[in-house]
Parts: structure tokens; C-alpha cells; sequence
């Protein structure tokens, strides 16, 4: 039976169907997902693991809490304040400086005490988080991107989402904010996708929802043909999750610092399809090349090396 995905059609494309039942309801126990639908968890077990993650500089636990966020940040200008049970770039506020009680977003917003107070507020109450349970705050550094991707990112860092398969890396694609994500690199806010071949770290075309983009839009640079630094070490971070979370199917978003290298944000176990649309390449034709002939149980390296050689971008493919 043929796969659709977005426009891609073809018997290597994962739906959504299939990626619950065949993958996740597979290998990713239910009694796993708090480690990483938690992100405050995620941060504590990878610092236990020696992976590196955007320090923590407070978290606000309950409505009570909302007043020691002066203190929380009283040496620092810049931060990220996020629900740790949010998705898709909802409720994250990246401040990027500030003058006095005046707060300015990495999208130019100026917010005051009052307005993040009230953001708190609503984030504690679960107005962000996943079937709005009550949530706590994660105040934490604010990552600056590296000023190789400065020609294609708008006001905000770009992330680089690996899906690993019971160890493998299996495809991976950049995000890279715009005017429409304000500041940060969800597709679901309007950043543009773009895969990245796995063997050599360079980057394919962009794509906004099912629209091909060879541009940023806002930059107007190209996107396609910048190689990402640390790939090797980004691929390693990624397979250890693995390890680390026990998760067989995971998407694991790794953002580049430009001081600190490769910092892990956060883990999802339901990782969207979209990468199929921006790799223009189908996920299930390569799960199944994983379960044909990848030796799960060897080391992080030599499960890189094998996705390497096995999912290498096809030279002059259509991309
Ligand atoms: N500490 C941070 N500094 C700068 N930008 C951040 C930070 N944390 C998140 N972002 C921006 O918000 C986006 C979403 O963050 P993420 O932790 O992946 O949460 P979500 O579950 O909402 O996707 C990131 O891709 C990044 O662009
Ligand atoms: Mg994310």
C-alpha cells in the first residue's frame, strides 16, 4: 500500500497511522513518556548523562512563584522562559534584553512585569501545556545561534531535529525561523524546513508547509548547500538519546550555540512527519532498511557510521 504525506506519495512514506501504531505504540513504552514530555525532567537526566543542555536558571512552580522571576534573572539579560510540558513553540518567551522592569522578545516585542507576569500565570494554569494539566516554568539561558546561519534565520535560533530510531539516526532536517515564528523554529509557527543529507551534514532546499522554498524568505539568502558544524558530534548527541531515554522512536532537537556548540532543547517520543516533506524522502522506506539490516545493539559510532552509508542524499536526486 502506498504512504501520502503532505504531497509525497510513495511505499517509503510514513502517515500517521502507521508511525502510531507500527512505531511508536512499538517502541516507545507509555511509562517512558514523562521523561521526555517533561522538559524539566529531559534537562535533569541528560546534565546527569554529560549532555550538554541550555543551563537552568530557575524554575517557577506555582502562582506564588511568579514574583521571584526579577530575581531569577536579576544577572542576566537575556533568557527563554518555557512551559516544560508545552509543544510546538507554544508559550516559549526568548527575551533578548532589557531596560529596567521592560522585557524585549527576540522578535522585537516590548513586554513589561506585568505582561510576563501574566504569561506565567496563564503557563502555571496550563493554558500551554499538553491537555492543560497545571504546568511549572523553565527559566533558562537564552541560546545564541551561530553566525553561520545568520543568512538564513530571522530573529531567533535555528533547531536541528533528528529522528532516531532505536539508536540510528534516521533523517534530520534544520528549522529555521522567519519573520511569521517570531523568533522561534517551529513549523507550526512558520519556520521553513529544510532536510539535511545525513551523511555529509549540508543542507537541501527549504519548505514551508508543502511549498518548496529555495530562500529564506525573510533574508532572501539561500538555504540549500550550508554545511552544519559539529554534524558528527550533533548525530552523536542525537543516538546517545537512545541510551538516555530508553525511547525507540524519537525526535531529538539539538540547537547550536555560537559559544557552546551543540545544546540538546528537548526531546519529543511523537515526532512529526513534516521531515519527510523537507528531505523530500519518505521515513518508512528507511525504518524498514534500519530493521533490515542495522545492528541496534552496537556502539553510538558505528550506528552513525551505518546511516551514513545507508541514507546518504542521492546525488542529483530532485531535491
Ligand atoms: N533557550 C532558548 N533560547 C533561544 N531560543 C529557544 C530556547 N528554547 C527554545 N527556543 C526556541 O523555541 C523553539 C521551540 O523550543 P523547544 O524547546 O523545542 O520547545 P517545543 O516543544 O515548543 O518545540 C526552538 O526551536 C527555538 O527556536
Ligand atoms: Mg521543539
Amino acid at each position: 500500500m502506498f504512504g501520502t504525506y503532505g504531497g509525497l506519495v510513495g511505499e517509503g512514506v510514513l502517515g500517521l497511522n502507521k508511525r502510531n501504531g507500527d512505531y511508536i505504540s512499538r517502541f516507545n513504552p507509555r511509562r517512558l513518556y514523562p521523561l521526555v514530555d517533561d522538559k524539566l525532567k529531559t534537562k535533569r537526566l541528560a546534565l546527569q548523562a554529560g549532555i550538554a543542555v541550555p543551563a537552568l536558571y530557575g524554575v517557577i512552580g506555582t502562582q506564588h512563584d511568579i514574583r521571584t522571576l526579577p530575581d531569577i534573572v536579576r544577572s542576566h539579560n537575556e533568557f527563554a522562559l518555557k512551559p516544560a510540558h508545552g509543544s510546538a513553540g507554544d508559550g516559549i518567551v526568548v527575551i533578548a534584553g532589557r531596560s529596567g522592569n521592560r522585557y524585549r522578545t527576540i522578535g522585537g516585542d516590548i513586554l513589561d512585569e506585568d505582561f510576563l507576569s501574566h504569561h506565567l500565570s496563564n503557563a502555571i494554569n496550563g493554558q500551554f501545556s499538553l491537555g492543560g494539566v497545571q504546568d511549572v516554568v523553565i527559566v533558562e539561558y537564552m541560546v545564541r545561534f551561530s553566525p553561520l546561519f545568520e543568512r538564513i534565520s530571522y530573529q531567533g535560533v535555528p533547531d536541528i531535529r533528528v529522528i532516531v530510531f532505536r539508536g540510528v539516526p534516521v533523517m534530520a532536517m534544520v528549522r529555521l525561523p522567519t519573520r511569521a515564528s517570531r523568533g522561534k523554529a517551529n513549523l507550526h509557527q512558520g519556520a521553513v524546513g529544510a532536510g539535511i543529507d545525513l551523511a555529509s551534514g549540508i543542507t537541501l532546499d527549504g519548505v514551508i508547509g508543502t511549498e518548496v522554498v529555495t530562500h529564506h524568505p525573510d533574508t532572501t539568502y539561500a538555504i540549500a548547500g550550508l554545511h552544519v558544524p559539529d554534524w558528527d558530534t550533533i548525530l552523536g548527541i542525537a543516538a546517545r538519546c537512545y541510551e538516555l531515554t530508553g525511547l525507540g522512536y524519537i525526535g531529538v532537537d539539538v540547537v547550536l550555540d555560537r559559544d557552546l556548540g551543540p545544546l540538546v532543547l528537548e526531546l519529543n517520543a511523537r515526532p512529526g512527519l513534516a521531515i519527510q516533506i523537507a528531505n523530500r524522502q519518505g521515513l518508512l522506506r528507511r525504518l524498514k532498511i534500519c530493521e533490515e539490516r542495522a545492528d541496534f545493539g552496537a556502539p553510538a559510532t558505528q550506528r552513525i557510521e551505518f546511516a551514513k552509508q545507508e541514507f546518504k542524499h542521492p546525488v542529483g536526486a530532485s531535491i
